[in-house]
């Protein structure tokens, strides 16, 4: 049985735009694939560093021309999923402790994790219609959250999540002044298995294929309320503590 979250009220106005950043990876494909199946949309778009056009979060000049193509497409910005994130990259596995911490490995995760999403906010939450319903999602970690840090280690990619999670509530309160009726939230998709988990999936612990992840977290996103931006929740929809 189908465990995904599910929510027979459709929340979004006819038509408009889903746009998925991170389209390449294992998540974001799930998506964009779940979305192009979805005629809920009249236009889904994946954006990668691999895609016309390319989005590099490292470029933020490539953010900027990419959020002028998607104006450009003439249908309003209903939902944004941000799927993009680094755990790791060769020869740099997330640091077990303290002795491994290199400011440069720390400094690309910040890059990645933290620093281009926020990117994203500056350039794309103003196309969100200040008319009708809108989120703008981007997927965060449970490891981010500094209560719920139990085991240590993965300093980088933890901080890099926790700052996501600190722009996110930030960027919903502006957001609410600005776009009363967009949202602006932090997903974890559970482990799910992708090239970013493949080096850690242990046995015993429960892994998604990325397709029943995306059906959860479109589950998910399908039954936001206004008073969710802000917000970080688990792929069941249940609150993360910061
Ligand atoms: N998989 C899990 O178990 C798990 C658990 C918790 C949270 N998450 C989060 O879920 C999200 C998706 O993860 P995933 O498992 O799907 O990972 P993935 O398969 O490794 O995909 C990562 C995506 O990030 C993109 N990316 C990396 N650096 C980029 C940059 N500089 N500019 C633009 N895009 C860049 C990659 O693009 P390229 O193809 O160009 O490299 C790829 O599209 C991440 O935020 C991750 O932290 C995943």
């Amino acid at each position: 049985m189908d465990d995904a979250p599910t929510h027979s009220a459709n929340p979004w106005p006819a038509g408009g735009l889903a746009l998925v950043i991170g389209a390449s990876g294992g998540i974001g494909a799930a998506l964009l694939a779940h979305l192009q199946a979805d005629l809920r949309f009249a236009q889904v778009l994946g954006l990668s560093r691999s895609s016309q056009p390319a989005l590099d979060l490292l470029n933020e000049a490539s953010i900027a021309q990419a959020a002028a193509h998607v104006a450009g497409l003439g249908q309003p910005l209903r939902l944004l999923i941000d799927a993009t994130g680094l755990l790791h990259s060769p020869g740099q596995p997330p640091e077990k402790s303290w002795q491994q911490l290199d400011p440069v490995q720390m400094a690309q995760a910040f890059a990645v994790n933290a620093i281009g999403p926020a990117l994203l906010m500056k350039h794309f939450l103003p196309l969100l219609p200040r008319q009708g319903h809108a989120v703008f999602v981007t997927l965060s970690a449970k490891v981010g959250s500094i209560g719920d840090n139990k085991l240590g280690g993965w300093y980088s990619y933890r901080a890099s999540k926790a700052a996501l999670n600190q722009l996110v509530h930030t960027a919903a309160i502006e957001l609410r002044r600005r776009q009363p009726q967009a949202l602006c939230v932090a997903l974890h998709p559970g482990t799910v298995a992708t090239a970013l988990s493949a080096p850690f999936a242990k046995t015993g612990l429960q892994v998604q294929a990325p397709d029943h992840a995306a059906a959860r977290l479109l589950g998910v996103i399908d039954g936001l309320q206004a008073a969710d931006s802000g917000g970080f929740f688990n792929h069941d929809g249940s609150v993360l503590p910061w």
